[in-house]
């Protein structure tokens, strides 16, 4: 059986060498290049802990889609520049799995466009663990029947970005169903500490807390007269991601378009 050529970009990231012992340790996958802006020069086999393989990281994309000819590209970076490294990926011919957050709508609607034309996989993720895709999944269910709900998301203190990916995808998905049925009304009147109502996206508040000790937490929260009902999703390691990214990587090549969110190939 030929296996999947993956490259892995950010690969020197926590999530990025999670991807690495992740995609080293299965049969059918084949990981041929490591791109980061860190760590050029070094064997990721070796930094990721498994021992040397012999790939090694360099800060030239172009380079690594040429040397590495992957079959798919796993991207954890960071939004800015996504768009250009994105776009380079699927010129090369390579399809696209990718956890990065943060990455805006205009980023979102040029990358759909050649996906589209290039009849290429653009899977764009803000959460791969099945239960958070589930969390959602739950929560766009209970919007049908509960009218009011806000999310506390909790990630630990080094994440760069606010509200979480996945709060804005799981806000979205209920704010979705909220404007069918008309949207509430926030009844604060002061506010006396600047965002103590946190975000609101059509009519869901959001709410973000940054400490150590969490990895990646949230709760949706419903409220109904006499009673509330929360969904709560816990991540406690990083691992908890792999199995969808691993799905992702072996669905790309079925996908021909920009999608976003993991429940598509559930
Ligand atoms: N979708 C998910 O399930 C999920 C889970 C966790 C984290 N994330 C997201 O994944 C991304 C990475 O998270 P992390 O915790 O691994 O961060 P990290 O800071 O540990 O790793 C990011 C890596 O990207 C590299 N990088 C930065 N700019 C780059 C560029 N221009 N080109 C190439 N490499 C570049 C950095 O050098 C670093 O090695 C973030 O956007 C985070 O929010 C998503």
């Amino acid at each position: 059986m030929k296996k999947i050529r993956v490259i892995v970009t950010g690969a020197c990231g926590r999530m990025g060498l999670e991807c690495v012992r992740a995609i080293s340790a299965e049969s059918d996958l084949e990981l041929t290049g490591a791109f980061d802006v860190a760590g050029a020069g070094k064997d990721i086999g070796e930094l990721a802990g498994i021992g040397p393989n012999g790939v090694i990281v360099s800060d030239c994309l172009a380079s690594v889609l040429k040397s590495a000819k992957p079959d798919v590209a796993v991207d954890f970076t960071i939004a800015q520049g996504f768009g250009a490294r994105a776009a380079s990926i699927l010129k090369s011919g390579t399809r696209l799995v990718s956890g990065t957050t943060g990455i805006d709508a205009a980023t979102i609607k040029k990358l759909e466009k050649i996906a589209a034309e290039k009849k290429l996989c653009v899977l764009l993720a803000p959460n791969f663990a099945v239960g958070a895709a589930l969390m959602t999944q739950f929560a766009q269910m209970a919007a049908e029947r509960m009218s009011e709900c806000e999310i506390i998301e909790m990630h630990h203190n080094r994440k760069l970005d606010a509200p979480s990916g996945t709060a804005m995808d799981t806000a979205n998905k209920v704010a979705e169903v909220y404007a069918k049925s008309g949207v509430r009304v926030d009844p604060t009147k002061t506010i006396k500490l600047d965002g103590a109502r946190g975000g609101s996206l059509g009519g869901v508040s959001v709410h973000s807390v940054r400490l150590p000790g969490f990895l990646a937490s949230q709760e949706v929260i419903f409220g109904a007269p006499g009673q509330t009902l929360t969904i709560r999703h816990d991540t406690i390691s990083r691992e908890s991601f792999m199995p969808g990214v691993i799905l992702a990587i072996r669905s790309a090549s079925r996908i021909k378009k920009l999608v976003v969110g993991l429940e598509n190939i559930l």
